[in-house]
């Protein structure tokens, strides 16, 4: 197990060294230990759990071509002889883990899924959400702030089209905590949430020159 979780490791590293929009190493490595902390905690499988922290933004369709990656991922499991049903259940968990404007609610069917699912979402909220926001927004040309452009529907729109850093707040981060799947993912996110409340509004606050 440790000789697979060490090979995944190296495989990961390398798909993320240059990445410059909030997904970078140092975001799987967190998701990563959260979600083993979380896992214990669920009693959840802290293997599975593990892989598929390592994996899950790997074929994220925002960030690479999925067709490739994906047969990069199956020659990857050939490779390290991953067993066939381990194989399934983490494939499962990285199909189904991302936001997507709510399309994907509910598909995610394991524990260990959801787990990892929460710690990902955890990774976006709190003092890191915050910077990762910024991160992202300056790597898209998104300005931080601004007051004429409402924010988005993002069930209805385009993730690409125009916004701001500060409007990402509303579209999505001030509504993870009511998704989180488990008790303790749930009581983080309530503490990160009431955190980056009172940071947007001290944002829009110093804006205005107050
Ligand atoms: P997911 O794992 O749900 O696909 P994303 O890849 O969308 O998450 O998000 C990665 C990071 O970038 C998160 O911290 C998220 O809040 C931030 N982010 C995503 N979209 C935007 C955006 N339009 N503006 C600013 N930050 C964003
Ligand atoms: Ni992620």
């Amino acid at each position: 197990m440790e000789r697979i979780i060490q090979a995944t490791e190296m495989y990961v590293k390398n798909i993320h060294s240059q990445d410059s929009s909030g997904h970078d190493f140092s975001h799987i490595e967190r998701v990563r230990a959260m979600a083993i902390t979380i896992a214990k905690e669920e009693q959840a499988d802290l293997f599975i759990v593990e892989m598929a922290a390592l994996l899950h933004d790997t074929v994220d369709e925002k960030l690479v071509d999925t067709a490739s990656a994906w047969q990069n991922l199956e020659n990857f499991f050939d490779s390290v002889q991953l067993g066939a049903e381990q194989r399934e259940t983490v494939k499962h968990i990285l199909k189904y883990i991302s936001f997507k404007g709510g399309a994907n609610k509910g598909k995610l069917k394991s524990l260990e899924g959801r787990v990892v699912q929460d710690a990902d979402r955890l990774d976006a909220l709190g003092a890191i959400g915050i910077a990762r926001t910024f991160m992202y927004a300056g790597a898209f040309g998104d300005v931080m702030y601004d007051p004429d452009i409402e924010p988005r529907n993002l069930a209805e729109t385009n993730y690409r089209d125009k916004s701001t850093a500060i409007n990402h707040f509303d579209e999505k981060l001030f509504k993870l905590e009511d998704l989180m799947n488990t008790k303790t993912g749930r009581r983080l996110a309530e503490e990160r949430t009431q955190y980056m409340k009172e940071f947007v509004a001290r944002f829009k606050h110093e804006w205005h020159g107050k």
